[in-house]
Protein backbone atom coordinates (compact mmCIF):
# COMPACT_ATOMS: atom_id res chain seq x y z
CA UNK A 1 0.00 0.00 0.00
CA UNK A 2 1.64 3.46 -0.61
CA UNK A 3 0.49 5.12 2.47
CA UNK A 4 2.24 4.02 6.16
CA UNK A 5 -0.35 5.33 8.15
CA UNK A 6 -4.18 5.30 8.43
CA UNK A 7 -5.73 8.31 9.54
CA UNK A 8 -8.22 8.84 7.35
CA UNK A 9 -10.36 6.60 4.81
CA UNK A 10 -9.42 9.25 2.60
CA UNK A 11 -6.17 8.18 3.06
CA UNK A 12 -6.51 5.07 0.94
CA UNK A 13 -6.94 5.13 -2.97
CA UNK A 14 -10.04 3.73 -4.46
CA UNK A 15 -7.98 0.65 -5.68
CA UNK A 16 -6.51 0.47 -2.39
CA UNK A 17 -10.14 -0.01 -0.44
CA UNK A 18 -10.75 -2.46 -3.24
CA UNK A 19 -7.70 -4.57 -2.16
CA UNK A 20 -8.96 -4.56 1.55
CA UNK A 21 -12.66 -5.13 0.62
CA UNK A 22 -11.25 -8.13 -1.66
CA UNK A 23 -8.63 -9.31 0.89
CA UNK A 24 -11.65 -9.48 3.63
CA UNK A 25 -13.66 -11.54 1.43
CA UNK A 26 -11.24 -14.07 0.76
CA UNK A 27 -10.38 -14.30 4.66
CA UNK A 28 -13.81 -14.81 5.62
CA UNK A 29 -14.17 -17.60 3.19
CA UNK A 30 -10.66 -19.28 3.74
CA UNK A 31 -9.78 -18.14 7.41
CA UNK A 32 -6.95 -21.06 7.63
CA UNK A 33 -5.32 -19.84 4.81
CA UNK A 34 -3.94 -16.90 6.82
CA UNK A 35 -3.94 -18.21 9.82
CA UNK A 36 0.26 -17.69 10.33
CA UNK A 37 0.58 -14.74 7.93
CA UNK A 38 1.60 -12.62 10.81
CA UNK A 39 4.05 -14.96 12.99
CA UNK A 40 6.33 -13.47 14.77
CA UNK A 41 4.86 -9.95 14.19
CA UNK A 42 3.44 -7.47 17.39
CA UNK A 43 0.23 -5.49 17.43
CA UNK A 44 -0.04 -2.65 19.97
CA UNK A 45 -2.97 -1.54 20.49
CA UNK A 46 -3.00 1.89 22.87
CA UNK A 47 -6.75 2.91 24.06
CA UNK A 48 -6.97 6.12 26.30
CA UNK A 49 -10.71 5.50 25.58
CA UNK A 50 -13.01 3.01 26.60
CA UNK A 51 -13.50 0.28 23.59
CA UNK A 52 -15.51 -3.14 23.24
CA UNK A 53 -15.68 -3.94 19.30
CA UNK A 54 -12.59 -1.80 17.95
CA UNK A 55 -9.70 -2.94 20.21
CA UNK A 56 -11.43 -6.68 20.69
CA UNK A 57 -11.47 -6.90 17.30
CA UNK A 58 -8.08 -5.75 16.63
CA UNK A 59 -6.64 -7.98 18.99
CA UNK A 60 -8.51 -10.70 17.76
CA UNK A 61 -7.86 -10.50 14.23
CA UNK A 62 -3.81 -10.27 14.77
CA UNK A 63 -4.18 -13.10 16.86
CA UNK A 64 -5.96 -15.45 14.00
CA UNK A 65 -3.02 -13.86 11.84
CA UNK A 66 -0.64 -15.62 14.25
CA UNK A 67 0.71 -12.43 15.24
CA UNK A 68 0.67 -11.01 19.21
CA UNK A 69 -0.60 -8.32 21.02
CA UNK A 70 0.72 -6.06 23.69
CA UNK A 71 -0.82 -2.56 24.90
CA UNK A 72 -2.87 -0.53 27.42
CA UNK A 73 -7.28 -0.19 27.53
CA UNK A 74 -6.81 2.53 30.34
CA UNK A 75 -3.97 4.51 30.41
CA UNK A 76 -4.77 5.44 34.05
CA UNK A 77 -1.77 1.52 33.92
CA UNK A 78 0.56 3.60 31.72
CA UNK A 79 3.08 6.35 32.17
CA UNK A 80 -0.05 8.74 30.89
CA UNK A 81 -0.75 8.42 34.30
CA UNK A 82 2.65 9.98 35.56
CA UNK A 83 2.66 12.72 32.85
CA UNK A 84 4.09 11.49 29.82
CA UNK A 85 2.91 12.73 26.32
CA UNK A 86 2.04 11.21 23.81
CA UNK A 87 4.93 11.58 21.41
CA UNK A 88 7.13 9.97 24.15
CA UNK A 89 5.21 6.91 24.69
CA UNK A 90 4.45 6.69 20.66
CA UNK A 91 8.11 7.03 20.17
CA UNK A 92 8.70 4.05 22.46
CA UNK A 93 5.83 1.39 21.64
CA UNK A 94 6.49 1.58 17.85
CA UNK A 95 10.07 0.28 18.86
CA UNK A 96 8.27 -2.55 20.64
CA UNK A 97 5.57 -3.64 17.77
CA UNK A 98 5.05 -3.96 14.62
CA UNK A 99 1.79 -1.96 13.83
CA UNK A 100 -0.07 0.00 16.28
CA UNK A 101 -3.96 0.57 16.53
CA UNK A 102 -4.59 3.74 19.25
CA UNK A 103 -7.79 5.30 19.97
CA UNK A 104 -7.70 8.89 21.98
CA UNK A 105 -10.38 11.29 23.32
CA UNK A 106 -8.30 14.01 21.22
CA UNK A 107 -9.53 15.30 17.78
CA UNK A 108 -6.05 14.71 15.54
CA UNK A 109 -4.59 12.31 18.30
CA UNK A 110 -3.70 9.53 15.54
CA UNK A 111 -1.89 12.16 13.39
CA UNK A 112 0.14 13.50 15.95
CA UNK A 113 1.06 10.04 17.25
CA UNK A 114 1.85 8.99 13.52
CA UNK A 115 4.58 11.96 13.41
CA UNK A 116 6.31 9.80 15.91
CA UNK A 117 6.03 6.06 15.24
CA UNK A 118 8.31 4.27 13.53
CA UNK A 119 5.47 1.66 12.43
CA UNK A 120 2.45 1.92 10.56
CA UNK A 121 -0.35 3.31 13.07
CA UNK A 122 -3.89 2.84 12.42
CA UNK A 123 -6.76 5.64 13.75
CA UNK A 124 -9.11 3.47 15.81
CA UNK A 125 -10.91 7.10 16.60
CA UNK A 126 -9.68 10.76 17.36
CA UNK A 127 -12.22 12.41 19.44
CA UNK A 128 -15.55 13.51 17.60
CA UNK A 129 -13.47 13.62 14.37
CA UNK A 130 -12.53 10.11 12.41
CA UNK A 131 -12.68 6.36 12.64
CA UNK A 132 -11.55 5.19 9.48
CA UNK A 133 -11.80 0.95 10.57
CA UNK A 134 -15.38 1.48 11.52
CA UNK A 135 -15.59 2.68 7.87
CA UNK A 136 -13.95 -0.09 6.16
CA UNK A 137 -16.59 -2.62 8.25
CA UNK A 138 -19.59 -0.50 7.24
CA UNK A 139 -18.69 -0.31 3.76
CA UNK A 140 -17.63 -4.18 3.62
CA UNK A 141 -20.98 -5.11 5.35
CA UNK A 142 -23.26 -2.29 2.72
CA UNK A 143 -21.12 -3.95 -0.51
CA UNK A 144 -21.20 -7.70 0.72
CA UNK A 145 -25.21 -6.68 1.02
CA UNK A 146 -26.36 -4.44 -1.19
CA UNK A 147 -23.51 -5.41 -4.05
CA UNK A 148 -22.65 -1.39 -4.48
CA UNK A 149 -21.91 1.46 -2.65
CA UNK A 150 -23.42 3.84 -5.17
CA UNK A 151 -26.91 4.71 -5.87
CA UNK A 152 -28.99 4.33 -2.33
CA UNK A 153 -30.93 6.46 -0.16
CA UNK A 154 -29.00 6.41 3.31
CA UNK A 155 -30.40 7.57 6.64
CA UNK A 156 -27.81 8.40 9.37
CA UNK A 157 -29.54 9.17 12.31
CA UNK A 158 -28.90 10.50 15.93
CA UNK A 159 -25.50 11.98 17.14
CA UNK A 160 -23.93 13.07 13.62
CA UNK A 161 -22.31 16.58 15.26
CA UNK A 162 -20.16 14.42 17.43
CA UNK A 163 -20.21 10.99 15.59
CA UNK A 164 -16.80 9.99 14.25
CA UNK A 165 -18.50 7.01 13.23
CA UNK A 166 -20.77 9.04 10.73
CA UNK A 167 -17.58 11.47 9.57
CA UNK A 168 -15.70 8.55 7.99
CA UNK A 169 -18.45 6.67 6.48
CA UNK A 170 -19.95 10.01 4.90
CA UNK A 171 -16.11 11.04 3.72
CA UNK A 172 -15.53 7.19 2.24
CA UNK A 173 -19.74 7.16 0.54
CA UNK A 174 -18.48 10.96 -0.82
CA UNK A 175 -15.65 9.43 -2.46
CA UNK A 176 -16.69 5.90 -3.32
CA UNK A 177 -20.47 7.05 -5.29
CA UNK A 178 -23.47 9.06 -5.40
CA UNK A 179 -26.09 8.38 -2.77
CA UNK A 180 -29.14 10.52 -1.76
CA UNK A 181 -28.75 11.37 2.26
CA UNK A 182 -31.50 11.75 4.98
CA UNK A 183 -29.26 13.44 7.74
CA UNK A 184 -31.92 13.05 10.56
CA UNK A 185 -30.58 15.10 14.35
CA UNK A 186 -31.78 17.68 16.31
CA UNK A 187 -30.39 21.08 15.24
CA UNK A 188 -28.33 20.97 18.07
CA UNK A 189 -27.02 17.45 16.76
CA UNK A 190 -26.83 18.10 12.96
CA UNK A 191 -23.62 17.42 11.05
CA UNK A 192 -21.09 19.97 10.42
CA UNK A 193 -21.70 22.04 7.19
CA UNK A 194 -18.53 21.20 5.43
CA UNK A 195 -18.81 17.73 5.68
CA UNK A 196 -22.60 18.67 3.50
CA UNK A 197 -21.33 20.81 1.57
CA UNK A 198 -18.53 18.34 0.40
CA UNK A 199 -21.39 15.80 0.01
CA UNK A 200 -23.38 18.42 -2.31
CA UNK A 201 -20.43 19.11 -4.52
CA UNK A 202 -19.88 16.11 -4.76
CA UNK A 203 -23.74 15.74 -6.57
CA UNK A 204 -24.65 13.78 -3.58
CA UNK A 205 -28.55 14.59 -2.98
CA UNK A 206 -29.18 15.74 1.29
CA UNK A 207 -32.09 16.17 3.31
CA UNK A 208 -32.08 17.40 6.40
CA UNK A 209 -34.67 15.97 8.70
CA UNK A 210 -35.35 15.95 12.53
CA UNK A 211 -37.82 12.95 12.04
CA UNK A 212 -37.31 8.77 11.40
CA UNK A 213 -40.84 8.70 10.02
CA UNK A 214 -40.15 11.93 7.88
CA UNK A 215 -38.17 9.71 5.64
CA UNK A 216 -38.71 6.12 6.91
CA UNK A 217 -40.15 4.64 3.64
CA UNK A 218 -37.62 5.54 0.98
CA UNK A 219 -34.61 4.11 3.10
CA UNK A 220 -32.12 1.53 1.73
CA UNK A 221 -30.25 1.77 4.77
CA UNK A 222 -30.21 3.57 8.01
CA UNK A 223 -27.61 4.10 10.03
CA UNK A 224 -28.75 4.51 13.85
CA UNK A 225 -26.08 6.08 15.90
CA UNK A 226 -25.70 6.44 19.94
CA UNK A 227 -25.82 10.32 21.37
CA UNK A 228 -21.99 10.62 22.03
CA UNK A 229 -22.30 11.47 25.67
CA UNK A 230 -18.60 12.16 26.70
CA UNK A 231 -18.80 14.78 23.98
CA UNK A 232 -21.07 16.63 25.41
CA UNK A 233 -19.96 19.37 27.90
CA UNK A 234 -22.68 19.09 30.70
CA UNK A 235 -24.82 15.73 31.89
CA UNK A 236 -27.86 18.23 31.36
CA UNK A 237 -27.21 19.13 28.20
CA UNK A 238 -26.87 15.65 26.91
CA UNK A 239 -30.08 14.50 28.65
CA UNK A 240 -31.69 17.34 27.20
CA UNK A 241 -31.14 15.70 23.60
CA UNK A 242 -30.82 12.12 24.45
CA UNK A 243 -34.12 9.89 23.96
CA UNK A 244 -35.02 11.55 21.02
CA UNK A 245 -34.63 8.87 18.33
CA UNK A 246 -35.83 5.47 18.85
CA UNK A 247 -36.20 2.86 16.59
CA UNK A 248 -38.70 0.26 17.19
CA UNK A 249 -40.99 -2.37 15.54
CA UNK A 250 -43.91 0.34 14.99
CA UNK A 251 -40.86 2.67 12.49
CA UNK A 252 -39.80 -0.77 11.01
CA UNK A 253 -42.94 -1.42 9.51
CA UNK A 254 -42.73 1.70 7.66
CA UNK A 255 -39.92 0.45 6.04
CA UNK A 256 -38.67 -1.34 2.84
CA UNK A 257 -38.74 -5.09 2.93
CA UNK A 258 -34.60 -5.20 2.36
CA UNK A 259 -34.23 -1.81 3.90
CA UNK A 260 -30.57 -2.49 5.82
CA UNK A 261 -30.62 -1.19 9.81
CA UNK A 262 -26.68 -0.81 10.58
CA UNK A 263 -25.37 1.16 13.93
CA UNK A 264 -21.54 0.99 14.64
CA UNK A 265 -22.27 -0.26 18.32
CA UNK A 266 -22.45 0.48 21.53
CA UNK A 267 -26.29 1.12 21.56
CA UNK A 268 -27.60 2.39 24.37
CA UNK A 269 -31.77 3.13 23.86
CA UNK A 270 -31.78 4.17 19.99
CA UNK A 271 -32.90 0.75 18.84
CA UNK A 272 -35.33 -1.15 20.82
CA UNK A 273 -34.27 -4.74 21.72
CA UNK A 274 -37.06 -6.16 19.68
CA UNK A 275 -36.03 -5.05 16.08
CA UNK A 276 -33.02 -7.65 16.93
CA UNK A 277 -35.32 -10.20 15.53
CA UNK A 278 -35.95 -8.23 12.25
CA UNK A 279 -34.09 -9.84 9.47
CA UNK A 280 -33.24 -6.33 8.55
CA UNK A 281 -30.78 -5.58 11.84
CA UNK A 282 -27.65 -6.44 10.67
CA UNK A 283 -25.78 -4.56 13.36
CA UNK A 284 -24.39 -7.86 15.02
CA UNK A 285 -23.40 -9.10 11.34
CA UNK A 286 -22.04 -5.76 11.08
CA UNK A 287 -19.15 -5.51 13.99
CA UNK A 288 -18.82 -9.44 12.81
CA UNK A 289 -17.48 -8.05 9.49
CA UNK A 290 -14.97 -5.79 11.57
CA UNK A 291 -12.43 -8.94 12.28
CA UNK A 292 -12.49 -9.60 8.52
CA UNK A 293 -11.74 -5.98 7.03
CA UNK A 294 -9.17 -5.60 10.09
CA UNK A 295 -7.29 -8.72 9.43
CA UNK A 296 -7.22 -7.87 6.13
CA UNK A 297 -5.81 -3.96 6.74
CA UNK A 298 -2.97 -5.80 9.41
CA UNK A 299 -1.64 -7.59 6.40
CA UNK A 300 -1.61 -5.12 4.09
CA UNK A 301 -0.24 -2.25 6.39
CA UNK A 302 2.43 -4.40 8.44
CA UNK A 303 4.23 -5.13 5.03
CA UNK A 304 5.45 -1.21 5.00
CA UNK A 305 7.16 -2.08 7.97
CA UNK A 306 8.95 -0.87 10.82
CA UNK A 307 11.65 2.34 9.72
CA UNK A 308 14.10 3.90 11.80
CA UNK A 309 12.90 7.11 10.30
CA UNK A 310 9.74 9.61 11.42
CA UNK A 311 7.80 11.95 9.45
CA UNK A 312 9.35 14.20 12.63
CA UNK A 313 12.38 15.22 10.32
CA UNK A 314 10.49 16.52 7.78
CA UNK A 315 8.42 19.10 9.97
CA UNK A 316 12.01 19.94 12.23
CA UNK A 317 12.14 23.43 10.81
CA UNK A 318 8.01 23.78 11.05
CA UNK A 319 6.79 26.98 14.11
CA UNK A 320 5.78 24.98 17.01
CA UNK A 321 1.72 24.21 16.54
CA UNK A 322 -1.01 26.97 16.01
CA UNK A 323 -3.65 27.46 19.07
CA UNK A 324 -6.93 25.64 17.30
CA UNK A 325 -9.96 27.28 18.36
CA UNK A 326 -11.09 23.79 18.49
CA UNK A 327 -11.13 22.94 22.18
CA UNK A 328 -11.07 19.24 21.42
CA UNK A 329 -8.39 19.57 19.35
CA UNK A 330 -5.07 17.46 20.14
CA UNK A 331 -2.93 20.87 19.17
CA UNK A 332 -4.28 22.64 22.43
CA UNK A 333 -2.77 20.16 24.92
CA UNK A 334 0.62 18.26 23.58
CA UNK A 335 2.70 22.11 22.39
CA UNK A 336 5.18 20.44 21.41
CA UNK A 337 3.34 19.45 17.80
CA UNK A 338 4.40 20.94 14.90
CA UNK A 339 1.90 23.43 13.21
CA UNK A 340 0.13 21.62 10.22
CA UNK A 341 -2.29 23.58 7.94
CA UNK A 342 -3.78 23.45 4.64
CA UNK A 343 -5.86 26.05 2.69
CA UNK A 344 -9.32 25.69 1.91
CA UNK A 345 -11.59 27.51 0.03
CA UNK A 346 -10.92 31.35 -0.10
CA UNK A 347 -7.69 31.83 1.08
CA UNK A 348 -8.57 30.58 4.71
CA UNK A 349 -6.42 27.77 6.49
CA UNK A 350 -7.73 24.57 8.12
CA UNK A 351 -6.03 22.85 11.26
CA UNK A 352 -4.60 19.48 9.67
CA UNK A 353 -4.98 17.92 13.25
CA UNK A 354 -9.01 18.25 13.25
CA UNK A 355 -10.10 20.44 10.43
CA UNK A 356 -10.98 23.10 12.33
CA UNK A 357 -10.75 26.48 10.23
CA UNK A 358 -8.60 28.90 11.56
CA UNK A 359 -8.73 32.51 9.93
C1 LIG B 1 -18.14 3.76 17.91
C2 LIG B 1 -17.02 4.68 18.37
O1 LIG B 1 -16.26 4.35 19.27
O2 LIG B 1 -16.95 5.74 17.78
N1 LIG B 1 -18.02 2.46 18.38
C3 LIG B 1 -17.23 1.58 17.71
O3 LIG B 1 -16.05 1.80 17.53
N2 LIG B 1 -17.79 0.50 17.20
C4 LIG B 1 -19.49 4.32 18.10
C5 LIG B 1 -19.88 4.83 19.46
O4 LIG B 1 -19.14 4.72 20.43
O5 LIG B 1 -21.00 5.34 19.54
Amino acid sequence: MSIHHLIDFNDLTVEEWKEISELATDIKKNPEKYSDRCKGKILATLFYEPSTRTMLSFQSAMIRLGGEIIGFDNPGNSSVSKGENLKDTITIISSYSDIITIRHPKEGAALAASLYSRCPLINAGDGGHFHPTQTLTDLFTIESTKGTLSGHTIGLCGDLKNGRTVHSLLRALNKLGKNTFYLISTPSLSLQPRITELLIANGNEVHEVTSLEECMDKLDILYMTRIQRERFDSEEHYREQSGRFILDTKKMAMAKSDMMVLHPLPRVDEIAEEVDFDKRALYFRQAQNGIYVRMALILKMISSGVTDDTDIYRYRDRPKVHACPNKACVANTEKYLPSLTYEIADGHRACKFCDTQLD
